[in-house]
């Protein structure tokens, strides 16, 4: 085995589009779906460990503050309770940023409502429970905990402030000008499967089955949390049932087992209930958001401002990246960002279902309809009109740009009738029916990528990495990949995901999974073809295979002659994508009915248009577009975290007062997908898809509803009593 570390050749390499296999695109079902709906893929906590101990976190009831005692002998004698673990490191939260670090805090100090303190370990789940109820704790509280962003401490984070030309000045030269203040709440992740762990420790290493979306990432905050070397760890996550986030960093529960087994020599379990999941994980930061849009008598952008407030715990580095699309999303000489954090002791705010563009979009989209109405230019229009030609902040150009495409595409699927538009034109008995739509848009980036494949002289293939797949078909989109480059048919691709003992993968985050470890695997398995072509002494771009078989109808095996071939696929990110701009696009369009009397809003039907790079699987681009548009609908309509003012704890901590969108509340929803080659974006020429559906989809709602009954509601989400407020004449 080699490591091939060579960069795609094009000229020397047949291209994907040419190998006449023909499964790359294709709308392959799920290769784990059997093993899922037969409920034989084991999630972390479903793992069968002889002997394994249950454990349950007990979680501050304080915001700030020091743990002064935690009396252990108030539950030791309850039944079942085998030890109260208070380590110092079990505070470890779930890590986000860059550095791979242990907690940032004192490991005593609490410093939100709910931060796990220590953990009650008992032979069952229900003992460990009860007696994790009783723990007796005593606390010396200090500082009034700051806890409304509005008057905490600020820092502006200067990566993201622009000031280019003179945005005022724009302003009070423009034709048409819209100042808006916008609003977002924070948001839960909400994946279905809680956090969970078991660890085990033989006494050399330490193997933890756990619920993670980047073990190439993890494996070194674990290390770095237990002071221990990577390879004494193995972290395993074979299924992920949905991260959004939430499981980017290791949470509490993967440092807690792992202290907790290796203190006791006995495997232990730790499952987050569904409250602790919501109270101590981590929130998408709410966000006020100030658009300042300056435009000439056309409706074409001179200025542009975007300045946004979001919070975060004392220390933490994350702040919510509201500003990411807005950089480069429209055109306008004189420009003015500037994001806020604001210090505040509400639980870690951290990455959640497509960070930054999910609350920043809706806000910039909304600002952009009401700029139509002002200029009296069809909305959609008004975005082909401003769309730049080259990024401009940077000046550099874009990979590619599918947004006109998607408008014009999405406009004529949806039926869209362009012209002026005026609220209240609709309505059928109680309800006002009206149509919107928003831009979509959402950074792509590639990261570092590591993948084995074997060619087996059987002709069968195995895809190893430690990549994850967390519910986005990441498994079968790798068995296309390689199915594509070898030959073969998919069900003759074993992949093998989600095990530390793999070559990194970079993880699922961030809509980078698949064309980072996609293109790992296309360099392992352009490598396996170099092999074939020099056996058979051709050159690699005409080797040509289809079904196992050459065109001269040469098996893989009879090439092979029962010794098998592998390769290491290492991606690295080309340094020619510094010099892009790379971004999926998309549109989306939304019709809605808002009740007269009451502000209800219910989406009739909605499409999203996009544009992401090549497709690699029709079904599961289309799955993903489609979960897209439903988090857009939570987004615009229901979701909502609440925290008590008091003390910052959070109020609605389950899936009943945390309402996100269920059958009933999703309608017709339509897909387009725009094929597009992006060479640049990534060596696969796709780019990331994962977030792109929810990021500015709400505004197409909100703007429904202000086509559909006039009110302009500038508060996300737009519940009734908000919609029915900002309705005309109430
Ligand atoms: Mo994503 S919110 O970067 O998993």
């Amino acid at each position: 085995m080699t490591n091939g570390e060579t960069k795609s050749n094009a000229a020397n390499s047949m291209a994907l589009d040419d190998m006449k296999q023909g499964v790359l695109g294709a709308p392959v079902p799920r290769i784990d779906g059997l093993a899922k709906v037969t409920g034989t893929a084991a999630y972390a906590a479903e793992y069968q460990i002889d002997d394994c101990a249950e454990a349950v976190f007990v979680t501050a009831t304080i915001t700030c503050g020091k743990v002064v005692k935690i009396d252990t002998s108030s539950v030791m004698d309850m039944p079942g309770v085998i030890a109260v673990i208070d380590d110092k490191r079990l505070t470890t939260r779930a890590a986000q940023g860059t550095a791979n670090e242990a907690p940032v805090q004192d490991p005593k100090t609490v410093c939100y409502w709910g931060q796990p303190i220590a953990l009650v370990v008992a032979e069952t789940f229900e003992q460990a429970r009860d007696a994790a109820k009783n723990l007796v704790v005593e606390y010396e509280t200090f500082d009034t905990p700051s806890l409304d962003p509005a008057t905490a401490k600020t820092e502006e984070q200067d990566e993201d402030t622009v000031s280019q030309g003179d945005l005022d000045k724009a302003m009070s030269d423009a034709a048409h000008t819209v100042d808006v203040t916008i609003t977002t709440k924070g948001h839960a992740s909400a994946a279905m499967e809680p956090h969970a762990s078991i660890a085990q420790w033989d006494g050399e290493q330490l193997t933890v089955y756990a619920s993670l979306q980047m073990l190439n990432y993890n494996i070194a905050e674990l290390a770095d949390a237990l002071a221990m070397k990577e390879d004494k760890i193995r972290l395993i996550s074979r299924y992920v049932g949905g991260g959004f986030g939430s499981k980017l960093g290791v949470s509490q529960d993967v440092v807690a087992a792992s202290l907790a087994a290796m203190e006791l020599g006995r495997p232990v379990r730790v499952v987050m209930s569904r409250q602790q999941v919501f109270q101590t994980v981590m929130r998408r930061s709410e966000t006020t958001q100030r658009l300042r849009l300056a435009a000439d008598a056309a409706g074409k952008l001179t200025g542009f401002g975007h300045e946004a407030l979001v919070s975060n715990l004392p220390a933490e580095e994350f702040a919510e990246p509201v500003l990411q699309s807005s950089h480069f999303m429209y055109a306008g000489e004189n420009r003015k960002l500037l994001l806020n954090l604001a210090r505040i002791h509400r639980m870690t705010a951290g990455s959640v279902r497509a960070p930054g563009e999910a609350v920043g979009m809706p806000a910039l989209e909304q600002a952009m309809d009401m700029l139509a109405e002002k200029a009296d230019v069809d909305p959609v229009a008004l975005r082909i009109r401003n769309i730049p030609e080259k990024d401009p902040e940077s000046g550099a150009p874009f990979s590619s740009h599918s947004l006109a495409h998607c408008l014009e595409e999405g406009a004529k699927a949806f039926g869209w009738d362009a012209g002026t538009r005026r609220p209240r034109q609709k309505r059928e008995g109680e309800w006002w029916i009206g149509t919107g739509v928003a831009s979509a848009a959402r950074i792509h980036n590639v990261q570092e990528s590591r993948a084995k494949v074997t060619l087996s002289s059987d002709g069968t293939v195995r895809v190893e990495t430690d990549m994850t797949d967390i519910g986005t078909g990441t498994y079968t989109i790798l068995a296309q990949i390689a199915a594509q480059m070898l030959g073969v048919d998919t069900k003759h691709v074993l992949v093998d995901l989600g095990d530390t003992r793999h070559p990194r993968g970079p993880g699922s985050g961030g809509s980078w999974g698949a064309a980072s470890i996609g293109s790992a695997v296309y360099l392992a398995c352009q490598s396996i073809r170099k092999d074939l072509a020099s056996r058979l002494g051709v050159a690699e771009n005409a080797l040509q295979i289809v079904d196992g078989k050459t065109a001269d109808g040469q098996t893989l095996s009879d090439i092979l002659d029962g010794s098998d071939i592998a390769h290491e696929g290492h991606y690295k990110p080309d340094e020619g994508q510094d010099d892009h701009t790379a971004a999926g696009f998309g549109a989306f369009f939304a019709e809605v009915r808002v009740n007269h009397y009451t502000g209800e809003t219910r989406v009739d039907r909605m499409l999203g248009a996009f544009g992401f790079g090549r497709v690699l699987n029709e079904r599961t681009a289309r799955s993903q577009c489609l979960g897209g548009i439903t988090w857009s609908i939570g987004t615009a309509l229901t979701e909502a975290l609440e925290f008590d003012p008091r003390d910052g704890h959070l109020i609605n901590c389950d899936l009943a007062e945390y309402h996100v969108p269920v059958h009933r509340d999703v309608p017709k929803l339509d897909v387009v997908l725009l094929e597009e080659r992006d060479p640049i974006a990534s060596l696969i020429e796709a780019k990331g898809i994962g977030e792109l559906g929810m990021c500015g989809g709400a505004a197409a709602i909100a703007n429904a509803i202000y086509n559909a009954c006039g009110a302009r509601v500038n508060d996300y989400p737009m519940t009734p009593d908000r919609v029915l407020a900002a309705m005309p004449g109430k």
